[in-house]
């Protein structure tokens, strides 16, 4: 039994990682032990519903005090580096939130970390583990390399704030764009190694609009549009191999579906996540699927497809895109 730590009882911890924790509690699979938030209100809250009689407003005197395995680090980056790293050195294995990290440079200080300390990490990329986006990955390297990835996200994004100060949009933690990135990069496998960007400030004085295309070190070509000034809230992908083409849609609040087109002639197969043996209709976001990743590596031994290590080549790109490489 994995015994956990939150740090963090903002909206995500209780609105996305609390019911799957749960879930994964009355499984056997892990003991959530105690929670630290610094807004004593929402610990109190968070406290009451996740039953959990240890609280703390210092991650430092959880760490001392609780026995905990692994630790959640649900908040955005800018308040989690000191925490992560703490957590490390005290020999816990960590789960972090996107972004991961405010740059490239302080994820590479945190893998460094986990690599000294043997920890196992993940990030909150779900949408990597969703069973469709899994089959579609799977059928498209059956039949050779992944020539193109295009990645969509439009939202309309101009009647709120623009992003905290010293976020872009691809790092403000209310916004999904960074989703789109790190999927086109995972669907294209490798590094980024030539960008062509178009940054737009269309009808505000920020970048609300990225239009790019990317070379991989797989050979394999990005795609990503990416356009806050729209309307609704439209995330898209199609991934293109030998023979093969997808097209998956995630619409809002649900999982991703795909229409698969093989060969020449064939009509396409829609894929989703209940046509798909074994994939949990409850699971459509794949928050459920993360989380059996990390506690399977840590008792394992193994590692998550979104470790610190593996999700450098995501924040190096996110970089890229913002002219800051
Ligand atoms: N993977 C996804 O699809 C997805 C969905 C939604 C949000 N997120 C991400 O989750 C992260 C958290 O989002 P949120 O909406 O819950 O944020 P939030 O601001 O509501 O919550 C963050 C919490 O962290 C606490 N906190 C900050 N610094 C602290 C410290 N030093 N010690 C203890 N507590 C501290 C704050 O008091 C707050 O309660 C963001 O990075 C966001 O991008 C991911």
């Amino acid at each position: 039994m994995i015994k956990v730590g939150f740090v963090g009882a903002g909206s995500r911890a209780v609105g996305g990682h609390y019911p799957v924790v749960t879930a994964l509690q009355r499984e056997g699979a892990l003991r959530l032990e105690a929670i630290c938030d610094r807004d004593p209100e929402r610990l109190e809250l968070a406290g009451r519903r996740f039953e959990i009689g240890r609280r703390y407003a210092d991650h430092r005197r959880m760490l001392d005090e609780a026995d905990l395995d692994a630790v959640y680090v649900i908040m955005p980056p800018q308040f989690s580096l000191r925490i992560v790293l703490d957590c490390l050195e005290a020999g816990k294995h960590v789960l972090v939130e996107k972004p991961p990290a405010t740059s490239a440079a302080n994820l590479q200080t945190m893998a460094d970390a986990a690599r000294r300390n043997g920890r196992v990490t993940a990030v909150g990329f779900q949408r990597r583990y969703s069973p469709v986006a899994q089959e579609v990955r799977r059928r498209v390297a059956a039949r050779g390399p992944v020539t193109m990835c295009l990645g969509e996200f439009h939202k309309y994004k101009l009647a709120s704030n623009p992003p905290a100060p010293g976020a872009s949009l691809l790092l403000d933690h209310i916004d999904h764009v960074i989703h789109a990135v790190d999927f086109v990069r995972y669907m294209c496998g490798g590094e980024p190694v030539e960008t062509h960007i178009l940054r737009d400030r269309f009808f505000a004085d920020w970048t609300t609009c990225y239009s790019a295309l990317i070379r991989f070190s797989s050979g394999a070509v990005g795609a990503l549009l990416a356009n806050c000034t729209s309307a609704g809230r439209v995330q898209r992908f199609e991934v293109h191999g030998k023979g093969i083409g997808a097209a998956l849609e995630m619409p809002k609040g649900t999982g991703f579906v795909a229409k698969v087109w093989e060969g020449r002639s064939a009509p396409p197969q829609e894929v989703s996540g209940e046509t798909l043996a074994g994939a949990r209709e409850t699971d459509a976001t794949a928050t459920r699927a993360l989380h059996r990743s990390f506690l399977e590596a840590i008792e394992t031994g193994g590692e998550t497809p979104t470790s610190f290590e593996e999700c450098l080549g995501t924040m190096r790109l996110v970089e890229a895109l913002e002219g800051a490489a």
